[in-house]
């Protein structure tokens, strides 16, 4: 791994952010459905808008490093795919559970971030470097909006568990 060219390390990074940001979009469709509460689940709409933009960003910076579709397809089965397994055990079925589960999947998202960003800056690539910084901005922002609602989602929790 030590002797890996910053280029293919980039590759690597990029590769991961796309792929992370694939597996949230269907979670990001479902979780209005299990939010229990408006302004919650218009959070998780809006932000499904925002990781199309994510997904579609990172993607054309793959191309323009030429890492395009085909070679994507081919890494997709090598990625550490820690965000699917997260998804899978927390299966988030409350409002409680799904704000946990995103706001943990949200940082995962930042770190993922934060790392392409200097590995982009040492590999020279100020475009991926932007990308991720813009990207990496509105991931915190998603972040502290669901820290904003951990109280409405215990509420909807409650509410849920008490009508049951
Ligand atoms: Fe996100």
């Amino acid at each position: 791994v030590a002797d890996r060219t910053i280029e293919e390390q980039l590759a690597k990074y990029l590769t991961d952010v796309h792929a992370i940001e694939e597996q949230a979009l269907p979670q990001l469709k479902a979780a209005p459905k299990i939010a229990g509460e408006r302004g919650l689940a218009e959070i998780f709409s809006e932000h499904l808008e925002e990781t199309r933009v994510h997904e579609r960003r990172v993607r054309e910076r793959l191309e323009a490093r030429d890492a395009g579709p085909a070679k994507l397809k081919d890494a997709a089965g090598r990625v550490t795919g820690v965000g699917f397994v997260m998804f899978a055990r927390s299966q988030p079925d409350t409002p409680g559970k799904l704000v946990a589960h995103s706001y943990a999947y949200e940082h995962m998202e930042l770190a993922a971030y934060e790392l392409l960003m200097r590995v982009a800056e040492r590999a020279g690539d100020q475009e991926t470097v932007e990308v991720a910084r813009v990207i990496a901005t509105e991931e915190r922002a998603m972040a502290g909006r669901l820290a904003d609602r951990f109280g409405v989602a215990v509420d909807a929790s409650t509410t849920r568990a008490q009508t049951r």
